[in-house]
């Protein structure tokens, strides 16, 4: 059994500030990365520029990376480092920014490498990353992994690096000016960390810990989530404090089948990535109950509810349910059940039927 999260995190108010001399430290020229706007309206980018200029770090901004990033963006941003120089990477937004810094801090620790090695599993090392969180889900900040798209065979999927930033500066301020659809769509993935990494085939004590923590943290949200109480500061920082650690969690075990699943409802549906993580969780654990209960009572415990109907009722309150036809269905499950990576990822056998059975229990509507 191991616990390993080797990311300095720090989750505090003025955190970015605070931290100004662990920042310097890591290299003497910067490539932030940030989302098209966000960083700019949120605070974020000006608190990391102007410690960068305070400590004399030059640094290039590149604040092109879109939701669920692409291969040539990154690519793109990458070779904007190579040509700055940089030798270290920041960054700054949701899991697109921070896993997009990843994927370009190993290129640009690789000038003779394309963007072709970003999906073969090469002895890579990376030049530093610093993650700076600005929605409650990702987690991005405390894990190894890095999401990408690949237009050319039309799938998003985790390069093979595990690429771990330094450090992440966890900060809730940057979230007081999101939407509430975002803030649901990135709690409800960090809700999904959550119950994924409990349910996982590499599950134990050290990741059950810290699910279980994190999931009673999130109960706390749901009235924020529900919009029946404000946002205050406080709350957001409790907010991106559950996702820091659900994200811990999936460090430890990787995410499962709902996440396997959502891959191609963002793909091809579009959908964000914490709603359509969070479409599947109440069919997935029904169908996990039917081998071990204790498992999802615990969770539901967690959460302080009663019952899947009650667990079902309150996703479906938060993000609805997108259309779909029965031919997407079957091909998106037949997708999945092929795939034995993912399917490894659940700890008891499971058939093609059953994935199809969560497919059409999530998205059908009777
Ligand atoms: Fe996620």
């Amino acid at each position: 059994m191991r616990f390993f999260m080797p990311a300095d995190t720090y989750v505090e108010k003025n955190c970015v500030k605070n931290h100004k001399e662990d920042i310097l430290k890591i290299g003497s020229r910067a490539l932030i990365v940030t989302g098209r706007s966000s960083a700019q309206k949120n605070g974020s980018l000006q608190d990391v520029t102007e410690v960068l200029k305070e400590g004399g770090v030059p640094y290039e901004v590149f604040a092109g990376v879109e939701e669920n990033p692409s291969v040539d963006t990154v690519g793109k941003a990458a070779e904007t480092g190579k040509k700055f120089g940089a030798d270290f990477v920041i960054g700054i937004g949701g899991g697109s920014a921070i896993d997009a810094a990843k994927a370009i801090a190993l290129l640009i620790a690789n000038p003779e490498e394309t963007i072709n090695c970003l999906y073969q599993p090469k002895d890579l090392q990376a030049v530093p990353v610093i993650g700076i969180p600005t929605t409650c889900g990702t987690g991005s900040e405390a894990t190894a992994v890095s999401v990408l798209t690949r237009h050319d065979v039309e799938i998003k999927k985790s390069i093979p690096y595990k690429i771990f930033p330094v450090l992440a500066l966890v900060d809730g301020k940057y979230l007081l000016s999101a939407s509430q659809n975002l803030l649901i769509n990135t709690a409800v993935d960090a809700l999904a960390h959550s119950v994924e990494s409990f349910l996982h085939a590499k599950a134990n004590e050290f990741n059950r810990m810290i699910s279980g923590y994190a999931l009673q943290l999130w109960k706390e949200e749901i009235p924020v989530l529900k919009k029946e109480q404000e946002l205050t500061e406080d709350m957001a920082q409790h907010m991106m404090l559950t996702a820091t650690i659900a994200g811990m969690a999936i460090a430890q075990t990787a995410t499962s089948l709902p996440h396997a699943m959502s891959y191609e409802m963002t793909y091809r549906k579009g959908l964000p990535h914490g709603k359509a993580c969070g479409i599947f969780l109440a069919a997935y654990m029904r169908e996990y109950a039917r081998q071990n209960k204790k498992d999802v009572d615990d969770i539901l415990g967690f959460l302080g509810m009663e019952d899947l109907d009650a667990f079902e009722k309150l996703l479906a309150e938060l993000i609805g349910k997108p259309e779909i036809s029965e031919e997407e269905l079957i091909s998106y499950a037949e997708n999945v059940s092929k795939d034995q990576g993912k399917i490894a990822t659940y700890p008891y056998d499971i058939t093609k039927e059953a994935i199809f059975e969560i497919y059409r229990a999530s998205l059908v509507t009777d």
